[in-house]
């Protein structure tokens, strides 16, 4: 009979008729466990809407509160390819369509017209400040004009195919936004400058590409990017923004061979050779052109 005893006491744990008891409390003590732990979240709820608005007050839409000091900033190439290896055939137009599709719908916000209509023509070759006073905010904040003509042979317009049939193709290049940053002192520009990257083929032994990378050309012909583009304000404060863009043309490229380039920011305020971040200021890729003849 001991485990109809057991089975018993569970059921009058569970609930005693005798004391109406429910798992050995009464209701009204239920009741004020339930009405305390009511008032205790409601009271944390509280706190924690209080201190999230106290917080909120003290940020400011257009300006970052906390930003690391990014000292160099990240390059980017369009088009990207797959993994940054740009590889197609002269002859073959479908290979390299994709890759002037992605330079026409890259370049289509820098049509002349677009930032004739969206953006200022601001004055080269010096900063184009536009800071808040203490009391006025000056916002929204202007943006000067890049337009894509800028860019001649690369910018898609004289040639269409960006020089891909001719196995001289356009790489475009693009500095990240950094908020606030300067770049290039004593009015100085910040330019792109690709090179054939070093790569190891043995123990203690690298070898880069030169002689088959051949002659480039920068457009603009500088291969700066002007001034007038800094400092950037921010999404909010400056809604139309256009990064400053620099291509690079590769006029007598060997083919059916990998070639490995990396480009650079060179600013004489930058730090380029940054070996803690491989990706600082810089970006490497793969080009390979293959031809029948
Ligand atoms: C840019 O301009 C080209 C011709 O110059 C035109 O075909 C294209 O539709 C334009 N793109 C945009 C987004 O306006
Ligand atoms: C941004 O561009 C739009 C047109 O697309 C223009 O109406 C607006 O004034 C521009 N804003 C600034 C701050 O230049
Ligand atoms: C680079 O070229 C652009 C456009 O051609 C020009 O506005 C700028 O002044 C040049 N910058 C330097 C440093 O030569
Ligand atoms: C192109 O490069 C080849 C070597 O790869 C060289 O022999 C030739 O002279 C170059 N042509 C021009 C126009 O620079």
């Amino acid at each position: 009979m001991a485990k109809g005893d057991k089975k018993n006491e569970w059921k009058e744990f569970f609930w005693n008729p005798r004391t109406r008891e429910f798992c050995g409390r009464t209701a009204s003590s239920w009741g004020l466990i339930f009405l305390f732990y009511l008032a205790f979240y409601i009271f944390l709820a509280g706190m924690f809407i209080l201190t999230m608005y106290v917080m909120l007050l003290t940020l400011d839409d257009n300006k970052p509160t906390y930003q690391d000091r990014l000292a160099t900033p990240g390059l980017m190439i369009r088009p990207k390819g797959e993994e940054m290896e740009i590889i197609y055939a002269k002859e073959n137009t479908e290979s390299w369509d994709t890759h002037v599709q992605a330079l026409n719908s890259f370049l289509s916000p820098y049509n002349d017209s677009v930032q004739e209509q969206k953006n200022y023509a601001c004055k080269p070759d010096q900063y184009f400040k536009q800071e808040d006073s203490d009391s006025v905010k000056n916002n929204p904040k202007r943006s000067c004009q890049f337009r894509r003509s800028i860019l001649e042979d690369c910018s898609g317009l004289t040639d269409r195919y960006y020089g891909y049939d001719e196995g001289k193709p356009c790489i475009i290049i693009k500095l990240n936004r950094v908020i606030g940053m300067l770049p290039g002192k004593d009015g100085q520009a910040p330019s792109i400058s690709c090179a054939p990257k070093k790569y190891k083929i043995g123990k203690d032994e690298w070898i880069d590409d030169t002689d088959k990378m051949g002659e480039v050309a920068y457009f603009p012909r500088n291969g700066t990017f002007n001034l007038m583009y800094f400092p950037y304000y921010g999404k909010k404060a400056q809604v139309n923004y256009s990064q400053p863009l620099v291509a690079i043309k590769f006029l007598n490229i060997t083919l059916n061979t990998e070639i490995n380039v990396e480009c650079k920011i060179i600013a004489n305020n930058i730090p380029n050779l940054n070996e803690r971040d491989k990706f600082a200021g810089r970006v490497s890729f793969k080009l390979r052109i293959n031809s029948r003849n």
